[in-house]
């Protein structure tokens, strides 16, 4: 089955821009081109491994920061700027992992067919956080909290709040959407002391 990792949410990444994220283990480029579409791929250039997530976007492709190989949004290389005659061969290409959006949050999977995403519809977009802390520390920090898998949720002044949760280096992204628009401010604030939380639990 897909196992989806959550790496963002859709406001963390404008058109554009590209960002590092992982996929269980993998670390990743995860780039939206300026049309707004969306593709994350292993963060190896397929030329001499530089990290793609260093590179820019121009248009509608995604090119390397140390010799500008270029590639287009399927993966494949189409432009290398020291040849520029030169149709690359098809089998330079960048390692295609499967990235969707939904209820604004950008996950991450393998190739493949697509599995079901979490349910997180009527849920608003807060903010995401890194904090240095494990799954135990959240574990104390958040005791009235339920988790599925990633998906933490529970309730904050009344307030419906679902964390999604990211394994990201020695700590965590936590990515915040509740349940009224009206509450963002007051949850972003809550997801401050619960890093001060966390942060507190690994020491312990
Ligand atoms: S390492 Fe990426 S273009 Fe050379």
């Amino acid at each position: 089955m897909t196992m989806w990792v959550a790496n963002g949410l859709s406001q963390d990444l404008p058109s554009g821009v590209v960002m590092a994220g992982n996929w269980q283990g993998a670390e990743l480029a995860i780039w939206r081109s300026v049309s707004g579409r969306l593709a994350a791929w292993g963060d190896r250039c397929p030329h001499r491994g530089m990290r793609l997530s260093h590179g820019f976007v121009r248009g509608e492709t995604l090119s390397c920061i140390y010799h500008g190989w270029t590639y287009g949004s399927d993966g494949a290389c189409s432009k290398i700027p020291a040849h520029p005659t030169m149709v690359p061969p098809a089998a330079i290409k960048a390692e295609v992992y499967q990235c969707v959006e939904a209820d604004g949050v950008i996950w991450v999977g393998p190739a493949g067919p697509e599995a079901d995403l979490p349910d997180l519809s009527g849920m608003v977009a807060v903010r995401s956080v890194s904090v240095l802390g494990d799954v135990a520390a959240l574990t104390r920090a958040l005791p009235g909290f339920v988790a599925d898998g990633a998906l933490w949720r529970g309730q904050v002044g009344g307030v419906s709040v679902s964390l999604v949760v990211q394994a990201r280096g020695a700590g965590l992204g936590l990515h915040a959407l509740c349940g009224a628009a009206a509450h963002r401010v007051a949850v972003s604030r809550w997801l401050d002391g619960v890093v001060q939380l966390v942060e507190q639990e690994a020491l312990t």
